[in-house]
């Protein structure tokens, strides 16, 4: 059995239901473009909301984590990556929390205990020293020299605001070399696993508070512990790499020894592509958020293609994504329902990469009658997806210097940018569901009912995005939506808001819902147990909430804008007022 299915297993049998992973892109969550933790989806019941599945909860979540993009080659960052988890709203606490950590890793995962260490939070001005959690790992049979206390390290939040806590970190020996007695975090043969979060706090901008409940958040890395278990120093030679590093080492006809970087980068960035353009929110390449970061990936998995002398026009591509899709398609769905759509956004990027690709080199044609300068470089780079490398050899080939300082420091800029761009996007997560942003959030499913009145009944809901002053909306239309539709579907909004319609929760089955008739977009994100937020009788969706408990909290609804968002897909920005 592997890992994912051993650590549900276990979690099963201590009265845990297994919930399924989210989509990588969260849905009515502007301020991440993925899902970068397992307690991501969660948060709005680690606040407090009640979650359908009850208390206890475990699951493997598919994470994005893009900052480490172009740190991807080494032996262990990877931009798509598997979190196990298991989740306490206001059940157990650190007592079971650890004991259970310790049980799994050692009578399941058979570690021996004298190769793990822990960390646990040393306390603060706010909060005090966890004695708990040191004496309950001490009860456990972990040595006194093993539990580390740490102020900086072990407290964990997602972001700047939202539910947090101290949190206790487990580590383990990666080396041949004695185990010392005591752990030293500096030493990087102590790998960290797993952590577990106590979150009995929130942050916001007022500063830490209680939570109402006590809870527990847990997350160990499938990639990294999977290759500690089959003892291998690089992750790409674990079982969760090595058949698609073979099939790149046969494709290429080169051996992975002496090329190791270009295909790590491959295997990876063909794998979080193919999650991403399996993803129900449909994803496309583009040159914008989500987008952006899959048009990256592809890309630049193509240059290092490229690089191993592949032929690029080639099914390489194809081949290597087929593999993904199969091996995971067990745990997710959507992989199996979206085979051609994978396979078609990996073949159609190549095709547009070859075309800029054969554009580039004609711009490098006309600026190369002298040495290049770093912002030629980076525009070759950042408007023709100009890898430096290649940049550099056609100089080279012609006598010209190019001034990589300046091109790096022109690289770090726009780093920068992107950067504080997305740290920008975390601020003011779900966890901040304002008043505003509930209201917002009711008027979206008065919005998507109004749409199958007044424009058509297939009208469907293809996205929504929510902020503090607007809600956005995308659905499908062949058309763009007259005036006079527009204007019934603010009327009918606004006639439901001032019939002061109520706002109802029940909960069922999933089947139940569907037969119901309840609208829902990603289906595969729900559990078996579903909430079904009724409008009166104008709406029915499944849904997480929250909502009103009444539309005439609302105001009046007004539509600022309604255009084009993709290829038959119209998009309505609205305000409250
Ligand atoms: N949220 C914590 C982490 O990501 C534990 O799940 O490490």
């Amino acid at each position: 059995m592997n890992l994912k299915d051993l650590y549900i297993e276990f979690f099963v049998s201590k009265g845990h239901k297994q919930i399924p992973s989210a989509p990588v892109v969260p849905e009515n969550d502007p301020s991440v473009l993925f899902n970068t933790a397992g307690m991501q989806p969660l948060i709005p019941y680690l606040m407090g909301q009640p979650h359908p599945y009850g208390t206890r909860l475990c699951d493997y979540q598919k994470c994005i984590r893009t900052n480490d993009l172009d740190e991807v080659g080494d032996t262990f960052h990877h931009t798509f990556f598997e979190m196990l988890g298991n989740w306490s709203l206001g059940d157990y606490f650190k007592k079971e929390a650890i004991t259970w950590s310790f049980e799994f890793l050692t009578e399941v995962l058979n570690i021996p205990v004298e190769r793990l260490a822990v960390t646990v939070f040393a306390g603060n001005s706010d909060i005090p020293k966890d004695e708990e959690a040191i004496n309950i790992w001490k009860s456990l049979g972990i040595k006194e020299d093993r539990i580390c206390p740490t102020s900086d390290d072990n407290f964990w939040i997602a972001g700047e605001t939202g539910p947090c806590g101290p949190d206790s970190e487990m580590f383990y020996w990666r080396s041949n070399d004695p185990i010392p007695e005591k752990f030293d975090s500096e030493d990087n043969r102590w790998v960290e696993i797993w952590n577990d979060v106590f979150m009995q706090y929130k942050k916001d901008e007022n500063g830490i508070t209680e939570l109402p409940s006590k809870n527990v958040d847990t997350g160990m890395g499938v990639e990294r512990v999977t290759a500690i278990l089959e003892g291998v120093n690089d992750n790409y030679l674990s079982s969760i790499w090595s058949d698609v590093i073979e099939l790149i080492s046969n494709i290429s006809k080169l051996p992975y020894e002496g090329n190791e970087k270009s295909m790590r980068i491959i295997a990876d960035h063909i794998r979080t592509a193919v999650f991403i353009s399996a993803d129900s929110s449909g994803i496309k390449p583009s040159n914008t958020d989500q987008g952006y970061i899959l048009r990256r990936l592809i890309r630049r998995a193509i240059r290092h293609a490229k690089k191993l002398n592949i032929d690029i026009n080639s099914d390489w591509d194809q081949q290597i994504a087929i593999l993904i899709l199969n091996k995971y398609k067990k745990y997710y769905k959507e992989l199996e329902d979206n085979y051609n759509v994978v396979l078609n956004v990996l073949k159609e990027e190549k095709l547009k990469f070859n075309r800029t690709l054969e554009k580039g080199l004609r711009e490098f044609e006309k600026v190369s009658n002298k040495d290049i300068d770093g912002e030629t470089a980076f525009h070759l780079f950042d408007t023709y997806g100009f890898p430096i490398e290649l940049t550099e050899e056609l100089a080279s080939e012609l006598g010209l210097k190019i001034d990589i300082e300046g091109y790096k420091e022109k690289f770090r800029e726009h780093q920068e940018k992107s950067r504080s761009a997305s740290v920008g996007k975390f601020k003011g997560g779900l966890a901040g569901n304002s008043e505003i942003e509930t209201k917002y959030h009711t008027a979206t499913h008065l919005l998507n009912a109004a749409l199958k009145i007044t424009v058509d009944k297939d009208c469907h809901q293809r996205g929504s995005n929510i902020t503090v002053d607007r809600m956005r909306f995308d659905f499908n239309c062949d058309h763009k939506l007259t005036d006079e539709e527009k204007q019934a579907t603010e009327e009918l909004v606004n006639k439901w808001i001032q019939e002061g319609l109520d706002v109802r929760v029940d909960e069922m089955t999933k089947e139940e819902a569907i037969k119901s008739g309840a609208e829902c977009m990603f289906i595969e994100k729900y559990p078996d147990i579903v909430t079904v937020y009724s409008i009166g009788d104008v709406s029915k969706e499944l849904c997480g909430g929250p909502h009103v408990k009444n539309t005439s909290e609302l105001g009046h609804f007004k539509i600022k804008k309604e255009e084009a968002s993709s290829a038959g897909v119209r998009r309505i920005k609205a305000i409250l007022e």
